[in-house]
């Protein structure tokens, strides 16, 4: 089983140039099949979450054709629409975003099946916003042996008031509307940027999205789409966790290819604790040359503090000066880094969706296991600050969402590897010493 080592108290320095957006690419892949035309995808990020959607479009019969490493062509022409377009479990077990293929394919040929996303890993991850943006534009959803089924004869433009804010709701609304007859608005919409990032790419197709971004988004239907080439945004989650990396090891570290607008919650936060923060047109510079200062940090959505930031700032706030509270408000299962932390050293209590973190002045190396993406890379960021040798299990987590990431930290100097035996893990001791 792969993992990483690593030897911690290094700080990081110099340059870092994040990906695409992961999260953006998901919906972006997605919405690609609902042409018949080609789409050419620049800067999509090479991770396992965007290459298992792939597969699963390939296995519906889209024609996928790999530019390069982070460009790809898809084309939706030979998707059998009198088969039964079906995305089975395999794939949706890997990775739930699958689902955004219900919208596209639902959109595009008024009919999807696909497996229901099932054991999450960061608390119940309900799908019913999803399912009442479907029925409100006319389709049937039917949930059997597994399957949603989703089904129309035609769809129709409606109003749609979202109940809770939620991210993955609005895109597959907003994809299955694009193609429906009229007028759709969706009220309390999610603001993130990756739904912009969906809104420009499937204009860029001939859709007519207005309004992503705010909380009301306004579509108005279109007969089809049409081939497109498009580059997706930098992915803010990543950038976010290099710059905590830059801090907990009392780095200095230039973050290259970001909107530094995106990371503006991520950024405040910071400065309010006393690291430096500098922003340029498409880069952050992020630093801090002493011990940090406590703060409060509640998760809400976009422009709030995001969620997925939330274990990688736990783990700054658990090496900083005084005692700090974060809420997590959006999951209610995100905590599930804390006990991995305490085998490190870290003083973090929780109590329901709440976790007061005592500082301490640092971390001991440890073998610690990755919970999820998120937390996978919290504890990467906890072993690069801690004393001696951190042995991270369950890596396959972090590739989910993280393209090169030991290769990008190492750049900096951080002393990570990649391993997969004992014999490599005493190799990497007798190299870093
Ligand atoms: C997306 C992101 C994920 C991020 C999350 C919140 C992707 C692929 N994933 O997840 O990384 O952590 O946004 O920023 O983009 N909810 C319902 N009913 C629904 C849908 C959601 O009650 O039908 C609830 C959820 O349980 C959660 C909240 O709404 O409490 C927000 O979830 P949502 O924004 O939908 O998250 P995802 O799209 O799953």
């Amino acid at each position: 089983m792969e993992q990483y080592v690593i030897k911690g108290k290094t700080p990081l320095r110099g340059e870092v140039v994040i990906g695409g957006a992961k999260n953006a690419a998901l919906g972006i892949l997605a919405a690609a099949v609902m042409t018949d035309g080609h789409c050419k995808i620049e800067n999509m990020p090479n991770v396992r979450d965007t290459n298992v959607l792939l597969q699963a479009m390939e296995a519906i019969g889209a024609n996928i054709r790999r530019i390069d490493d982070n460009t790809v062509d898809i084309s939706g022409k030979e998707i059998d629409a009198l088969g039964n377009i079906t995305i089975d479990n395999e794939f949706i077990r890997k990775i739930r975003a699958s689902y955004y293929l219900i919208g596209a394919l639902l959109g595009k040929y008024k009919k999807a099946q696909v497996a229901l996303p099932g054991g999450c890993d960061i608390g119940s991850r309900p799908i019913d916003q999803h399912i009442k943006g479907f029925e409100a534009l006319g389709a049937t959803i039917r949930i059997e042996h597994g399957m949603i089924i989703a089904e129309a004869d035609e769809l129709i433009g409606s109003h749609i008031y979202l109940d809770v804010v939620s991210v993955g709701a609005t895109i597959n609304i907003m994809l299955a509307a694009v193609m429906a007859e009229g007028r759709t608005i969706i009220e309390n919409a999610a603001k993130e940027p990756h739904i912009v990032d969906i809104a420009n790419f499937l204009n860029s197709m001939g859709a007519n999205i207005k309004g992503a971004g705010t909380d009301v988004i306004r579509i108005k239907g279109v007969k089809e789409l049409h081939g497109t080439e498009y580059s997706i945004i930098p992915d803010q989650i990543e950038a976010g966790t290099f710059m905590m990396a830059a801090v907990a090891t009392r780095g200095d570290v230039l973050i290259k290819n970001v909107i530094p607008k995106h990371l503006e919650a991520i950024s405040a936060k910071l400065i309010e604790i006393g690291a430096t923060v500098e922003e340029f047109d498409e880069a952050v510079r992020v630093s801090a040359t002493h011990r940090l200062k406590q703060t409060n940090i509640k998760t809400l959505p976009y422009p709030g503090f995001p969620t997925d930031m939330q274990p990688q700032m736990a783990i700054t706030l658990a090496l900083s000066e005084g005692t700090s509270i974060i809420t997590e408000s959006i999951f209610e299962n995100r905590f599930k880094y804390v006990d991995e932390l305490a085998r490190m050293g870290a003083k973090i209590k929780v109590e329901g969706n709440t976790a007061v973190i005592e500082g301490v002045e640092g971390f001991t190396g440890a073998k610690v296991s990755a919970p999820d993406l998120r937390a996978g890379a919290a504890l990467v960021i906890a072993g690069l600050a801690a004393e001696g040798f951190t042995a991270i299990e369950k890596i396959g987590y972090i590739q989910r969402g993280y393209e090169n990431f030991e290769g990008k930290l190492r750049a900096l100097g951080g002393q990570i590897e990649k391993v997969s035996s004992e014999k490599e893990i005493q190799k990497f001791k007798l190299k870093v010493g």
